[in-house]
């Protein structure tokens, strides 16, 4: 099995932005979610993204102008980052997100872990770890954004069997199998190369977490104004110290 650092790396690095739609898109998604009315540096302007990857957060929330500090385990997603950000002041760090604090001052406005980031982490006692140094990080009245999608439920059968995106020379989908407290994700991709379909396959885990267990350890660690909202089992939260 692959690590989620190695799966990054050998598989889903590459095709990340495709997988969504391409940069432009993921890019305009979050463009959509950050609204200035919601979201405008008030007070230090500093922003941390928790799995940065691409930069899918960290551009449009610069753009906003914040300042960013971007942490990511992953080198390419990071260099795919600095290549699109331009002049924008986002500042790369390549770690892992549970060190943040040697990075960071107690000053953060803002502090964002979004798409599914949370369920990279190996325990419950890591997400759960993570919140409270997120909340000592904040300002008073920094703001805290999640998004992940909620696997609780066991799903079964063919229903386990997600297509992600197809196009004429790729197509990928997963396959879930699940565990205890863990599901695996297997990302199949077929890529069409020197005029033959090549099949890569790997797989990852990530955490099953529900929406309620992630209220509940947000309020435990101080967080207020819990805000969650649901969309085809994603869920969103937004939580201020
Ligand atoms: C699903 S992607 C989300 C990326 C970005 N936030 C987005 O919305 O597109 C998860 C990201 O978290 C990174 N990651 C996973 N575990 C990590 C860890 N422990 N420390 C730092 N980065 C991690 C991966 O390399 C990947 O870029």
């Amino acid at each position: 099995m692959a690590s989620v650092a190695e799966h990054y790396d050998q598989t889903l690095a590459e095709i990340y932005s495709w997988m969504h739609g391409g940069f432009n898109a993921g890019i305009q998604k979050n463009i959509a979610f950050f609204k200035p009315e919601l979201f405008a540096p008030k007070s230090s302007g500093i922003a941390l993204d928790l799995g940065a990857g691409c930069g899918f957060q960290s551009i449009p929330l610069a753009k906003l102008g914040y300042s960013i500090i971007a942490i990511d385990l992953n080198s390419k997603l990071l260099a795919e980052l600095q290549k699109q950000a331009g002049n924008l002041p986002i500042q790369l760090v390549q770690d892992d997100l549970l060190n943040f604090s040697q990075t960071v001052n107690d000053n953060l406005e803002l502090v964002v872990c979004m798409t599914d980031t949370l369920l990279h982490l190996e325990t419950k006692e890591q997400v759960a770890l993570l919140f409270s140094k997120v909340f000592s990080a904040l300002e008073p009245g920094g703001q805290f954004v999640m998004s992940f999608r909620d696997l609780s439920k066991t799903l079964e059968g063919t229903d386990r069997f997600l297509p992600i995106r197809s196009e004429k020379n790729c197509i990928l989908s997963c396959f879930l199998e699940y565990e205890l407290e863990t599901v695996k994700v297997y990302d199949i991709i077929y890529r069409y190369q020197n005029a033959n379909w090549k099949l890569y396959k790997s797989f990852y885990h990530k955490l099953r977490v529900s929406q309620d267990w992630m209220v509940e350890q947000l309020t435990q660690s101080g967080f207020k104004k819990l805000n969650p909202t649901t969309e085809a089992g994603f869920v969103t939260i937004t939580a201020s110290k």
